[in-house]
């Protein structure tokens, strides 16, 4: 399973946005994609649904459809996971409705987790939950590719969906606090990595598949719509050109380098701030590079949603090509 988290513990970097717009344009380029929402925040959520389908969904009773719902039976005690309802928005793409009750289980990860070096049956059980969900219904529908939205922190939701991840993308803003935040995340990402392989081959083989917690680096994606209008751009220029020697020496744990070529060979793609077009994408519930005319895109706003095609195909092409899956001379 090609399953890649858009992480950075940083918030409001763009991570969802990513997620749900990259969703859309590797279902475009003929991709059968699995979305999932492990945010207890649930914004791709409500960004994909309208308000009358979450409701029904965050009903009061028990949430079936929900990813709380697949795995509720293992954290209430009943049982073990259960197969996830997949909410389709084409035969290509379709979504694992996140939950705020995903927080409940937050704790009963925490705890599961140094007992996995333990070898204990239960840690690996609860450890491996979103992982297993995640396989059996990428599987179910026959996805190329998962992709994964997280909360901006490092607490144990995200580590249980990065031991799910084959690969990670880091969306970062050309800032002080974002530069930052990636000396957090870097080590962070490693200790997770480094204590899951070791604790990997001591679960006992009736537990069947474990993860393989690569958590392999992608690159990074600059987001620029985090840029406060009225700040001058030489300020932003400043951190952006701090950006690759800070992926390297903390997401990589590599030495930095004296000169790197631009563009950054670790740089994905620059996302531009496309203003208006967000607004009007979350009103018609597409993306943003899906606009019609009848949604409001006109005059000048129809040269943006083209350029923002532009944006996130690139995207979309490079990173299929660096996790693996591209299909080259067939796009
Ligand atoms: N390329 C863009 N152009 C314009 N606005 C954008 C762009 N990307 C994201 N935004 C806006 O920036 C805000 C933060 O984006 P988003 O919710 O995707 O970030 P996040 O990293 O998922 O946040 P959180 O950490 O809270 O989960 C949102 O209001 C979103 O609409
Ligand atoms: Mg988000």
């Amino acid at each position: 399973m090609i399953s890649v988290a858009f992480f950075n513990n940083k918030g409001g970097v763009g991570k969802t946005s990513l997620v749900y717009h990259t969703a859309w344009m590797f279902a475009e380029l003929g991709y059968r994609v699995l979305a999932v929402d492990l945010d207890p925040q649930s914004n791709l959520s409500i960004m994909a649904l309208d308000e009358e389908r979450l409701e029904a969904l965050w009903s009061d009773d028990a949430h079936p459809d929900t990813l709380f719902g697949a795995v509720e039976p293992l954290f209430g005690g009943t049982g073990d996971i259960r197969q996830a309802h997949i909410e389709p928005f084409s035969d290509a793409l379709g979504l694992i409705v996140g939950d705020l009750a995903l927080s409940r289980i937050e704790d009963d990860l925490s705890t599961e987790w140094p007992r996995c070096l333990e070898a204990k049956e239960r840690a690996f059980r609860v450890t491996t939950a979103f992982w297993r969900v995640m396989n059996e219904a990428a599987r179910r529908h026959r996805a190329d590719v998962v992709l994964i939205d997280v909360g901006p922190n490092l607490g144990a939701i995200n580590r249980a969906a990065l031991v799910a991840a084959s690969h990670v993308v880091v969306p970062v803003a050309p800032d002080l606090f974002s530069l930052q935040g990636l000396k957090n995340l870097g080590p962070t990402l490693r200790r997770w990595r480094e204590t899951w392989l070791q604790a990997k081959p001591k679960a006992s083989g009736s537990l069947g598949e474990q993860p393989g917690g690569a958590m392999t680096p992608v690159g990074y994606v600059l987001m620029q719509h985090a840029e406060r209008l009225g700040r001058p751009t030489k300020a932003y220029a400043k951190w952006q050109a701090r950006l690759p020697n800070a992926y390297r020496e903390s997401v990589l744990g590599e030495a930095a380098e004296e000169s790197i070529p631009t563009p950054d060979s670790r740089q994905i793609q620059r996302i531009k701030h496309y203003r208006s077009l967000m607004p009007m994408a979350m009103e018609s519930r597409k993306p943003m590079f899906a606009l019609r005319a009848s949604d409001g895109a006109i005059g000048a706003h129809q040269a943006n949603v083209q350029q923002c095609h532009d944006d996130f195909k690139s995207l979309v092409l490079e990173i299929a090509e660096r996790v693996g899956i591209s299909r080259g001379a067939t796009q």
